[in-house]
């Protein structure tokens, strides 16, 4: 959690326990050629030698332009994909510490109820005839870890906790705004319980003013629910507000990571420097400048 002072981020993190440690991870994926006879001719390396620690409590923003591979590198973390080389080694409260790129499939089974994903559109890949209480519900009867009575306590239980009313249960999600939909997201990410959240452009689809919510409803469930984040998204504004460290890739590499505020003051890397420069300005006086010599 984004702490006010660096005293609070030091202390907060003083002991600096790691949860997930990724290590020279590198994801490619094959190129082939055009022709008749298919033939692979390169490979796009679309992580490459990826590092770096995600410390208990913390939220660790990863940031960069399309296509710089952070999709790709959470989804080799989680197994969504399998990594080409490298270490994931997250501990597990059930298993200890292990290393996610050699997990086998029910092993990673456990895994996937303690590190669960908030998505920029969470329904996409849902059946739209699901109702709310059963979108939040899907994982617990995934995993078959609750039903009947104890199920529906822990559905409503999770909605009061991300600002839903009981009443929302039998809607479709589809007569829900954005924001809405994102807070059945999170609801359905929460039922499990995890020890780590990863938010993949969780706010980038959403108005700014609902994006605040949002954040600030993440924020408070980390505290209240001890999580740690990984927050990938491509609004640096948005990551200031909310991570602790950040991690900058470019061309499937991380050039250059480090505590939020020094970062966003001192940027090292020149794709850092460029990233920054062109975050727009929210002084209503610079764009009235622009307008009257355009
Ligand atoms: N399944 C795949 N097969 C081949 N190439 C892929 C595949 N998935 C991703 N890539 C390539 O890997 C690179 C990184 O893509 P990725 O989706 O990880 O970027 P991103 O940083 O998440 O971008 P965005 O901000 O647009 O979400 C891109 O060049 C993409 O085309
Ligand atoms: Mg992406």
């Amino acid at each position: 959690m984004k702490r006010e002072t660096e005293a609070d981020n030091e202390m907060a993190l003083g002991n600096k326990e790691p949860l997930l440690q990724v290590k020279s991870l590198c994801a490619y994926f094959p190129i082939y050629n055009e022709g008749f006879v298919r033939k692979q001719i390169d490979v796009a390396r679309a992580v490459e030698d990826v590092s770096f620690d995600v410390f208990k409590g913390e939220t660790l923003g990863i940031v960069g332009e399309s296509g710089s591979g952070k999709t790709t590198c959470v989804r080799s973390i989680i197994r969504a994909l399998k990594p080409t080389s490298g270490k994931v080694i997250f501990e597990s409260k059930t298993l200890g510490k292990v290393d996610l790129a050699l997990l086998e499939e029910r092993q990673m089974k456990q895994v996937w109820r303690e590190i669960q994903m908030v998505f920029q559109d969470p329904f996409s890949s849902l059946n739209p005839r699901m109702t709310v209480g059963e979108i939040i519900a899907e994982p617990m009867v995934i995993h078959k870890l609750a039903a009947g009575e104890a199920l529906e306590r822990k559905v409503l239980s999770v909605m009061e906790k991300v600002g839903l009313s009981p009443g929302h249960r039998e809607r479709y999600p589809h007569a829900f705004s954005g924001g809405q939909r994102q807070r059945i997201g999170i609801a359905r990410a929460l039922i499990m319980n995890p020890s780590l959240v990863i938010a993949d452009e969780a706010v980038s689809a959403l108005d700014v003013s609902v994006q605040a919510q949002i954040i600030n409803l993440l924020q408070d469930l980390q505290e209240e629910l001890d999580l740690t984040y990984l927050f990938v998204a491509h609004d640096l504004s948005v990551v200031r507000h909310i991570c602790d460290r950040v991690a900058v890739m470019y061309q499937g590499k991380i050039v250059e990571i480090g505590e939020t505020e020094s970062l966003f003051a001192q940027p090292k890397h020149a794709y850092t420097q460029s990233l920054l420069a062109s975050i727009p300005s929210p002084d209503p006086d610079r764009r009235m400048e622009y307008l009257e010599s355009s």
